[in-house]
């Protein structure tokens, strides 16, 4: 690989910088140096380019920047706390943030998943809950429950624990066995309601594969069954009616943790706190990360139940810590400050509530695109959409060229194969919806 650098434009006087020696994460890189997409500022519903172009947000960046760019409130509390207590220890020490975090968290998650563990991102809360589980299991005197059910295309972040749960087939294949005693339920994208609009009203009886997982392996040896309500990364699989209460009916017949993982579902997305809300299903225990804190500071946490968490402390003795668990970073200052900031727009400016409301034109503009021919499906639920293209060629190709153009054409979305994903945030207007359509629409006549 030749050297590669760049010019950056939009400074006080153009720079060169060596493009060589950062390896970028799930990026084409050899691509990416070639043409790159450099991103110098951001502001509300913007982005701007080194070369001075103005681009529309159209997935919160990575389904994280809920209320829009550039938030001075989060800036200044995380400036204020660093330059009040910068890092404590966190174990055995603690700073008043991050209870204070832990609280404001509570009250926003479902039912009595009051206990709250925080952690640096969503692979580091999906690989937690997973030991909560476990734990759970052998504090309960069922320790025989290892194994975990998940599902076909499901996200559940990079680490080793997550990456066995995964259903994205790139995301595992170069990285060996990963973790044993993994089963995978069928994924939930059947053809009977493509272009329907949220959730189908067929697919139910694929949660009944939990419950063959159940014969097959016996449920005294199943610690949990991770979904995300929507899987998003994959591009926005909406669970069939009647899919998430099976799911829990069949968790609770047979003892085995519920795992929602609401990383990209979480704060708004789906016009409610979680969407578990949305969808009236409340699980054991919930994983979050992203929009914690607008994508401010990097930060994950998992929601447990209290009934999970007072088994664990119940089990342990006296003085003895009860979960083995943790990170150095775990409730940071900085983005504990930077979460209670962004709990407090979310709740001022109502944004849950302004998503919920913006969701119907939303999701209305994006239907307007059914009959553009390259386009073989679209779904989505709250202010998450995702459109799936023909292939042209090898699968992701004709992805990966489409969300190239729209950056060009003035729109940032995430692609993920043959499909974008379209998340805005949930400060956007409908001015900002007619231009993601626009945008869309042009490009995808040419790709
Ligand atoms: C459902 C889900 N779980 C976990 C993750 C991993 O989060 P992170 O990239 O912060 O590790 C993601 C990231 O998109 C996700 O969508």
């Amino acid at each position: 690989m030749g050297h590669a650098e760049t010019t950056l434009r939009e400074q006080a006087a153009p720079r060169q910088i060596s493009m060589d020696e950062l390896w970028m994460p799930f990026t084409p890189n050899r691509d990416f140096k070639h043409d790159p997409k450099m991103v110098v500022r951001a502001e509300g519903m913007y982005l701007w380019s080194d070369r001075g172009a103005k681009i529309l947000d159209g997935s919160s960046g990575l389904f994280c920047v809920n209320a829009g760019h550039g938030r001075k409130e989060i800036a200044d509390a995380v400036g204020a706390q660093l330059r009040e207590l910068d890092f404590i220890a966190p174990f055995t020490r603690g700073h008043p943030k991050q209870f204070e975090l832990a609280t404001r968290v509570a009250e926003l998650t479902p039912g009595d998943l009051n206990r709250i563990f925080f952690v640096n991102s969503g692979s580091e809360a999906v690989d937690t809950a997973m030991k909560v589980a476990l734990a759970y299991h052998q504090a309960r005197g069922q320790g025989g429950r290892n194994m975990f059910v998940s599902r076909e295309r499901a996200y559940h972040g990079v680490n080793f624990g997550g990456v066995s749960l995964a259903g994205m087939v790139n995301n595992r294949r170069k990285f060996g066995p990963t973790l044993p005693g993994i089963a995978h339920m069928r994924h939930t994208h059947i053809k009977e309601n493509f272009f329907v609009r949220g959730e189908g009203s067929q697919g139910v009886e694929l949660a009944e594969d939990l419950l063959r997982f159940i014969n097959l392996y016996g449920a005294e040896n199943i610690a949990a069954c991770f979904v995300e309500p929507i899987a998003g990364s994959t591009g926005c699989l909406v669970p069939p009616k009647g899919y998430l209460q099976r799911l829990r009916d069949i968790c609770d017949a047979h003892g085995i943790v519920l795992v929602f993982d609401e990383v990209i579902c979480g704060f708004g997305r789906t016009g409610s706190a979680f969407a578990a809300q949305s969808f009236g299903v409340t699980p054991d225990v919930m994983t979050m990360a992203k929009g914690i804190t607008n994508g401010a500071q990097p930060m994950g946490a998992v929601a447990i139940s209290e009934r999970i968490h007072d088994t664990i402390m119940g089990a342990a003795a006296d003085g003895a810590i009860e979960f083995f668990h943790g990170y150095t970073y775990s409730g940071h200052p900085a983005p504990c400050a930077a979460g209670l900031a962004t709990l407090d727009i979310y709740k001022n400016e109502g944004l849950f509530e302004r998503g919920a409301a913006l969701s119907p034109y939303f999701l209305d503009a994006l239907w307007s695109l059914k009959d553009v021919s390259v386009v073989s499906d679209i779904r989505g639920y709250g202010l998450l959409a995702a459109i799936d293209v023909h292939a042209d060629g090898a699968p992701g190709k004709r992805g990966h060229a489409l969300q190239k153009q729209l950056f060009d054409n003035g729109l940032h979305v995430k692609a993920s194969g043959d499909c974008v994903i379209i998340a805005p945030p949930l400060i956007a207007e409908r001015q900002h919806i007619d231009a993601i359509v626009d945008c869309l629409r042009k490009t995808l006549a040419v790709i």
